[in-house]
């Protein structure tokens, strides 16, 4: 009997397959549908920033110097009510889910600075949310801000956060850090119960007939999952919170692989939003098929099995593999013109 159940931010999930913060978990039918085809726990899509501190009038400007896209995202503040329900409506999601369904609910807060919104916390934790996930996403374009002081600025909202909370933490990031292990360590050191690496980050295109900066959002595809694997291989080992891998999910074998790399769990969205929600019976049915041909017996004993510190060739992680791969590309004869 293979045991697929893996241990996550302290909770005991039935199988490694969590649904990413996305719509997809925005009403409580979604939540069921997702539950009923096998999903372990859910994120619920992030509350912002923005909506608390307007909503409170309490924002720590004090704090938000420096990270001048909060100013800007004000400008974004109306289409913000059409993607989630609200700070009230966030609350009364979490309270039915947690009434009507038996996996994991985690709350997601979207935030960048110290304000009152992270008090917000403490109602999710009251509502019922079993673990709250932090999605940082900033963007750093103030020239004078350094790297050291960007880190140090979300290990204290880590830290904020934690003092506010007996629930878990987790912290989901993006990979734009010039040392990511280290940055990695620091955010264990300040709390984090988990990191969920990787956030994607979205891009705006440029209109060039309407001269307009337009919004993009694409869905992502397996390709992604390489940079996840890596960073979670290489982090594995070096930090005692839990990993979660986001960021193309998509076949069973990602999710093998995101487990084997030293990942808990892998979270899904685009891969659910293309193929539906039945999409996870499959992946389910592809993990079992798996793990019976190669005789595997539980989802804990293979986390961790590939990361860096048990391969048998950790180069492979390192400047090695960028000299391998380079030198591994065959040019295709061109035809004499
Ligand atoms: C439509 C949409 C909405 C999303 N909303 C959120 C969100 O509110 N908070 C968050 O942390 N991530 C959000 N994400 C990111 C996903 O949770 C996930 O990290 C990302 O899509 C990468 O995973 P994937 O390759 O499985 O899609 C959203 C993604 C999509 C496609």
């Amino acid at each position: 009997m293979i045991d697929f159940g893996t241990r996550y931010l302290g909770l005991d999930l039935k199988n490694p397959i969590v649904a990413s913060a996305s719509p997809l978990c925005d009403s409580l039918d979604k939540i069921r549908s997702l539950e009923d085809h096998g999903i372990a726990a859910v994120v619920l899509p992030s509350l912002f920033e923005e909506q608390l501190s307007l909503e409170s009038e309490s924002v720590d400007a004090d704090l938000s110097r420096g990270t001048e896209t909060f100013a800007e995202s004000l400008n974004y503040f109306p289409d913000l009510m059409n993607y989630n329900l609200g700070p009230d409506g966030y609350l009364e999601l979490i309270r039915k889910a947690k009434a009507s369904v038996s996996i994991p609910v985690i709350a997601s807060l979207n935030g960048v600075t110290r304000g009152g919104w992270v008090r917000y916390a403490h109602e999710m934790e009251q509502a019922g949310a079993d673990a709250i996930e932090l999605n940082i996403y900033s963007l750093v374009t103030d020239p004078s801000r350094n790297a050291a002081q960007v880190e140090q600025g979300y290990c204290d909202l880590v830290r904020s956060v934690k003092e506010n909370l007996r629930i878990p933490v987790a912290v989901k990031i993006s990979h734009f850090f010039s040392a990511v292990a280290n940055f990695a360590i620091q955010l264990d050191s300040s709390g984090a119960d988990a990191l969920v690496l990787f956030n994607r980050f979205y891009q705006p295109d440029l209109d060039i007939e309407q001269l307009e900066i337009v919004p993009s959002l694409t869905l992502s595809q397996s390709a992604e999952l390489l940079l996840r694997l890596h960073w979670v291989a290489i982090v594995f080992g070096h930090i005692r919170a839990d990993m979660a891998v986001t960021g193309g999910v998509h076949s069973a074998k990602d999710v093998l692989k995101s487990v084997m790399a030293g990942a808990r769990v892998a979270m899904m969205t685009s891969a659910l939003l293309q193929n539906g929600i039945e999409h996870l019976d499959v992946v389910r049915a592809g993990i079992v098929q798996w793990m019976e041909e190669h005789e595997y017996e539980s989802i804990n004993q293979m986390c961790g099995s590939m990361s860096q510190r048990n391969v048998p060739d950790p180069a492979a992680y390192e400047r090695a593999n960028y000299m391998r791969v380079l030198s591994s590309y065959t040019l295709r004869p061109q035809p004499l013109r």
